[in-house]
This record gives structure tokens, C-alpha cells and sequence, in this order.
């Protein structure tokens, strides 16, 4: 069931050497709707048992810290993460550099991502994960640029649909700036 994805308008875009970029969205809009989207997932696997959170390294970190926190059924913590090969390649191949530590066989997954691109992370994580035999696989994005999907991948939960832009914080960055930006800002790569 999607959430349907909140649509921010575009700011003016700055150079991203900006320590502090133009914000596209604020910090109070993120807390807001990562509680609407705890209270919906929470409803929604309350019959389920428990659920294995597995964030998307680094992006997804402080969004899984986040919602995992105000979830109110039983849930456990996996990480992943992965790279594509070569760095700005159209091909969307990716690869896997490290696989969740737990056993999820049997249990209900929720993959959580900061942002869905192109979808190929999504799709490539999804068919992975699958071979692991878990009961189930759903999937949540902070951040969702539909018009940028090159792959048809499902994604469950969605906290804001966004524009073909480059933004940073609350876990993006930008060549590894930005990540620790309690909002979410909007850059210029210079490159
Ligand atoms: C980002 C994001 C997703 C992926 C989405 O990761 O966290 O995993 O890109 O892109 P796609 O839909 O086009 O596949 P990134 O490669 O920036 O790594 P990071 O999370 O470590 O910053």
C-alpha cells in the first residue's frame, strides 16, 4: 500500500561547498511525517509479529534511527550496503559489499532507503534479499524521484516525492558533505 508522497517545489539551487544549503525540506515537515509514516507502519505490521529494519548504508542511517524509534511493534536492526559499479555509470549495475549480519528466513523485512533514485538499488536489494527466504519484503523511502525511475520497482512506504535535484542531509550527502544536516537542502554539484 503506498503512502501517497508529499510534493515540494523547487528552491534556488547553490553551490554544494555551501555548509549550509537552501532547504527544500524543513526539519519539523521531516519529523511529521516520519511519525505519519511510523504510526502507519506500525498499524500495518501490528498482526505480523516482528519486523527486521534493514537500512541502506550510509544514506538511510538517521531516518532509520528515526522511524525505528517511534514504531510500536516488536522490530530488530540490519544493516547493508551497497555500490554501483563505476562511480556515475549509466549502467545501474550494483553490487553487494556487505549482507545483513542476522538470519532473516521467515521474517517480515522492511528495507529501508533514503532515497529511490533510478530504482536499481531498490530492485537489485529486493531479488537479493529474496534469496534469504524471508516471509516477506516491503520497502520505505524517505525521498522518492519518480520521474528519474529507470526500473519498475514497488515501493510500500514513501515520505516525500521530489524533483530531479541533488539534495543533501538528514543522511545524504553530497561527495560525503552534508550528511549531518538536520533538514534537507538542495545543492548545485559543481561537477
Ligand atoms: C543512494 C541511496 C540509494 C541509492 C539510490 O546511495 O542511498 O541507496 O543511491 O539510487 P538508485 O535508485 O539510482 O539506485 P549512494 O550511492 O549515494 O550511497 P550512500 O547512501 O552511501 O551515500
Amino acid at each position: 500500500m503506498n503512502v501517497l508522497p508529499y510534493r515540494i517545489r523547487s528552491p534556488r539551487k547553490y553551490n554544494v561547498s555551501n555548509p549550509n544549503p537552501p532547504e527544500l525540506i524543513s526539519e519539523a515537515a521531516i519529523q511529521k511525517r516520519v511519525t505519519e509514516l511510523a504510526e502507519q507502519i506500525s498499524a500495518d505490521y501490528a498482526d505480523r509479529g516482528d519486523v527486521v529494519l534493514i537500512g541502506v548504508l550510509k544514506g538511510s542511517f538517521i531516518f532509520l534511527a528515526d522511524l525505528s524509534r517511534q514504531l510500536t511493534i516488536p522490530r530488530t536492526i540490519e544493516f547493508i550496503a551497497v555500490s554501483s559499479y563505476g562511480a556515475g555509470s549509466q549502467s545501474g549495475a550494483v553490487r553487494l559489499v556487505m549482507d545483513v549480519r542476522g538470519n532473516i528466513e521467515g521474517r517480515h523485512v522492511l528495507i529501508i532507503e533514503d532515497i529511490v533514485d533510478t530504482g536499481h538499488t531498490l530492485s537489485y536489494l529486493i531479488g537479493m534479499l529474496k534469496s534469504h527466504g524471508p516471509a516477506s519484503i516491503r520497502t520505505c523511502t524517505l525521498l522518492h524521484k519518480a520521474e528519474r525511475a529507470e526500473v519498475d520497482v514497488e515501493i510500500d512506504y514513501v515520505g516525500f516525492g521530489i524533483g530531479d535535484e541533488w539534495v543533501v542531509g538528514y543522511g545524504l550527502d553530497y561527495a560525503e558533505e552534508n550528511r549531518t544536516l538536520p533538514y534537507i537542502g538542495n545543492v548545485q554539484p559543481t561537477d
